[in-house]
């Protein structure tokens, strides 16, 4: 418990995650239909099929399992909660998962993925952190980067649970756009509903 009051806000997140792990699949349930929408529309923009990814910070696996729904060769998932990615592995038969830190992507090869990407990870995160992280899923990707994440407004529910896990979320709306533009050469938003978009970074 005393780790959610930590100043390291590393292992205040993993404190968090660990924690709710076994009752995340019930945000997944509402999460779903949206992130459907979501890979929809990613889907126009650069298809799917035949793809490889790789998710970072993939939780209870729910965003790569939509994105292999749509047609991916290839799909693994890695999360720095153990509980998170026992979840996932019980949930989702088809997709390899292993228990890995995004700001240490070292044990990835240069160019492995068609894909990377991450869900709603990197509002959670301090820029110096995202930087990081971005930089490590540029250099593990041989197409593109994909963060799914917030985007514009969101409602007051939305603020007071980010307040509660003490991400970096009314920073990160203003300027994680920006972020991207000085890491990726060329960099697209498709935004969607809820207040949430995604950011897409080219290699
Ligand atoms: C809000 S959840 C999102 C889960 C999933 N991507 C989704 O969209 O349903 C954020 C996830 O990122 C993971 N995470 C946060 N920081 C991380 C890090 N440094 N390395 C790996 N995973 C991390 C947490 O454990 C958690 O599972």
């Amino acid at each position: 418990m005393l780790s959610y009051f930590s100043s390291n806000e590393h292992k205040r997140a993993k404190f968090i995650f660990d924690t709710i792990a076994p009752i995340y699949g019930l945000i997944d349930r509402k999460t779903q239909d949206d992130y459907k929408k979501m890979v929809a529309m990613l889907n126009e923009d650069i298809p799917l099929k035949g793809l490889s990814a790789l998710d970072v910070g993939t939780g209870t696996g729910s965003w790569i399992a939509t994105l292999k729904s749509f047609g991916l060769s290839e799909a693994h998932g890695i999360d720095f909660s153990e509980k998170m990615i026992a979840e996932a592995t019980k949930k989702h038969p088809g997709i390899t998962f292993s228990h890995s830190d995004a700001l240490h992507l070292k044990t990835v090869n240069d160019n492995s993925f068609d894909i990377v990407t991450a869900s709603f990870v990197m509002h959670g995160m301090k820029k110096e952190a995202r930087a990081v992280v971005l930089t490590g899923m540029k250099r593990v990707a041989r197409r593109y980067v994909i963060i799914q994440d917030f985007y514009q407004a969101s409602n007051p529910f939305i603020y007071m649970l980010e307040w509660l896990e003490r991400s970096d979320y009314p920073y990160f709306k203003k300027h994680f756009a920006d972020e991207m533009k000085g890491i990726f050469a060329e960099t697209k938003i498709l935004t969607a509903h809820n207040g949430n978009g995604l950011y897409l970074g080219m290699i």
